[in-house]
């Protein structure tokens, strides 16, 4: 008999939260700092055990994120989660240690013309100020994640060759990063192009333990590419509440894969994340009252309008 996908699966998944981040980073309108802090409290206190709650970028390119500082100020802290800030250089790395931040992300890309739109240089130049920059977070005893954006297509470049993310991702690696996440920035990707870059990592010796998927949900294909990912080895996924998101240098960016649509799959098939899919569409209601709106996340919106359902929803697999 044909190998059953469910034994194909892991057991347990770790899900990367990057709502008040990725989520954020976009909105026109000044949301306030308290809403921000209340918004990650929530998060973190759902179970996400690694929840980005701020970019230390220049505060005249990401308005919305310019009050980094105040929100690691009024943060607290839960034991055993990560809050990794994104910092793009050493301005970025100074101002997030005086913060106190344990956690960065550095960024570059897969593309130079996405990096040139998003950092104002080639992913050569980034990757060289980044190892400078790597010594002294090293030094700091700093818990580092390596972002490699356009893994999948880029809004001025066009298609990205697999060869191309393994090789930035290895050199990434080789620079000390813990771990690794390769985004679809604009949501171009399908099935088949993950497991060509599963493939091309693998290829490199790039261990996929180390390995997280960033999908944002432009052409509604983010799920099904986390379906692909699963059974090659992957075990990480980046999920912003709610479905709130998209970048500013990336044209046509929408949100990104909505956590409570991840959690919902995964709740479904009987894998373990550790999180409260209801406790995060909590936390996703309150940013929306701050927002003045509500977000796509289509499991955040099913559960909004559902009136009293039979049974609770999904029914897990191994429960069925
Ligand atoms: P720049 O203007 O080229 O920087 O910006 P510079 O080094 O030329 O410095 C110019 C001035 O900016 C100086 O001040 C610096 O001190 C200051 P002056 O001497 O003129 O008074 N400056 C800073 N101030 C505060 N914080 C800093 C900082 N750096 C310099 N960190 C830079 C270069 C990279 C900083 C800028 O282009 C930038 O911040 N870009 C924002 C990029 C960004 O946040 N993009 C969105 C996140 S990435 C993303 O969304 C993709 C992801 O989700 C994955 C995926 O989906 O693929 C991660
Ligand atoms: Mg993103």
């Amino acid at each position: 008999m044909t190998e059953m996908l469910r034994d194909r699966l892991p057991a347990r998944v770790r899900v990367v939260e990057v709502g008040a981040r990725d989520g954020l980073q976009n909105e026109p309108d000044p949301i306030p700092t308290e809403a921000k802090v209340a918004f990650i409290e929530a998060l973190a206190a759902a179970g996400l055990d690694t929840v980005e709650p701020t970019a230390f970028v220049h505060p005249k390119r990401v308005p919305q994120l310019a009050d980094a500082a105040e929100v690691m100020a009024a943060l607290t802290r839960q034991d055993g989660v990560r809050y990794p800030v994104l910092v793009p250089n050493a301005k970025g790395l100074e101002r997030a240690l005086q913060s106190g931040v344990r956690e960065i992300a550095i960024f570059s890309a897969a593309s130079d013309g996405f990096n040139e739109a998003n950092i104002g240089m080639t992913v050569d130049a980034s990757l060289a100020g980044y190892d400078a920059l790597m010594e002294r977070a090293k030094a700091e005893g700093l818990w580092i994640r390596g972002y490699v954006s356009t893994c999948f297509g880029c809004p001025f470049d066009g298609a990205v060759a697999p060869d191309r993310v393994a090789e930035v991702t290895s050199r990434l690696l080789a620079m000390g990063c813990d771990e690794l996440s390769l985004g679809d920035t604009i949501g171009v990707a399908h099935p088949l192009q993950v497991e060509a870059v599963v493939a091309a990592l693998v290829g490199a010796r790039v261990p996929i333990e180390k390995v997280a998927f960033h999908f944002h949900d432009t052409r509604g294909t983010a799920l099904v590419n986390v379906l692909a990912a699963l059974p090659l080895g992957v075990g990480i996924f980046d999920a912003s509440a709610g479905g709130l998101g998209g970048c500013p240098f990336a044209p046509g960016a929408t949100g990104n894969l909505a956590t409570e649509d991840l959690l919902y799959l995964l709740d479904g098939m009987g894998i373990e994340t550790g999180v409260d899919r209801e406790a995060v569409e909590r936390a996703t209601a309150g940013i929306a009252e701050a927002l003045g709106r509500q977000p796509p996340g289509r499991v955040y919106n099913a559960s909004r309008s559902a009136t009293r359902a039979p049974v609770r929803w999904p029914v897990r697999s191994d429960e069925a």
